[in-house]
C-alpha cells in the first residue's frame, strides 16, 4: 500500500472532521445516535487504506494498535478475521475488526474498533450495530474485547452497549515494545436479547 495513500486518507479524515464543531452533525434532533445510525458493509482490500489511516489518528498512539497493510491484508484472508465499515450517509466514519469470527467455539473477540471522530457517538452505534451483527449472522454466544484501563471514554462507550466488565488481564497485550494489562469486557447473548425491543 504506498504511504500516499494512507497520507491521502488522513488528511481527508483530518479535513472532514475537523475538530470541535462536528459534534452536532451526526445528531439527530437532539436524540442519541443508534445501531440503526450508522450503515455497517463488510470490509474488503479497498478499505485498507481507510482502516491504516484511522489507526494512525493523531492521539490514537497508546490507544489502538496498528498493522500494515501486508498483515491487514493477510487478515482479511484468513477466515478467522472480518472488517466492518461504518457509514454515516455517504461518509465513512469508522471500522472494527472481529476475530474468530463464526468460530465453533461460539466465542467472537472484537480485536480493534475506532472511528475518524470521537467523542460523538460513533462509537457506540457502531459497536451497537456490529454487536446486532455478530449475534444475529452468527451463532456466538459470548462476545468479548480488551480495552487498556485507562482509556476511559471506550470503556464508557462499551458499556453503554451492555458490555460489562470481567477483570484485568495483566500483561495481555504487547503494544509498542511494552506488555499491557488490558481491561476484560464481555457482552453475552441472552444479555443482548434482553435489551433488544420487544418484537425485534
Ligand atoms: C473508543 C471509541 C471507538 C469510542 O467511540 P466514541 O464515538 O468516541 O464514543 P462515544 O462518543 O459513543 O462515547 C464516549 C463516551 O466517553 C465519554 N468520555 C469522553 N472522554 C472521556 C474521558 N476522558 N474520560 C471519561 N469519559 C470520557 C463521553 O462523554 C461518552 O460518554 P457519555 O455519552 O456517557 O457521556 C473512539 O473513542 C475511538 O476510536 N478512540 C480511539 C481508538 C480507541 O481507543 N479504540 C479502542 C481501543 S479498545
Amino acid at each position: 500500500m504506498p504511504e500516499a495513500d494512507i497520507r491521502a486518507f488522513k488528511l481527508a479524515i483530518t479535513a472532514r472532521y475537523p475538530g470541535g464543531h462536528i459534534a452536532n452533525l451526526f445528531q439527530t434532533d437532539g436524540g442519541a445516535l443508534n445501531a440503526d445510525t450508522l450503515q455497517l458493509t463488510r470490509g474488503s482490500d479497498g478499505d485498507v487504506p481507510f482502516v491504516m489511516a484511522t489507526e494512525r489518528l493523531m492521539g490514537y498512539e497508546q490507544l489502538v494498535g496498528r498493522w500494515t497493510d501486508a498483515q491487514h491484508r493477510a487478515a482479511l484472508r484468513d477466515g478467522r478475521h472480518a472488517y466492518f465499515i461504518a457509514r454515516r450517509d455517504s461518509q465513512t466514519v469508522g471500522f472494527a475488526i472481529v476475530r474468530d469470527w463464526a468460530s465453533p467455539e461460539r466465542v467472537a473477540h472484537i480485536k480493534r474498533i475506532a472511528v475518524c471522530q470521537p467523542n460523538c457517538g460513533h462509537g457506540r452505534a457502531l459497536l451497537a450495530g456490529l454487536v446486532n451483527v455478530v449475534f444475529r449472522d452468527t451463532e456466538a454466544h459470548r462476545i468479548w474485547l480488551g480495552v487498556y484501563p485507562d482509556n476511559e471514554r471506550a470503556r464508557r462507550a462499551y458499556e453503554a452497549v451492555g458490555f460489562q466488565i470481567e477483570g484485568i488481564a495483566r500483561g495481555s497485550s504487547f503494544f509498542g515494545g511494552t506488555y499491557r494489562d488490558e481491561l476484560v469486557m464481555s457482552l453475552l447473548r441472552p444479555e443482548w436479547s434482553s435489551r433488544r425491543p420487544p418484537g425485534d
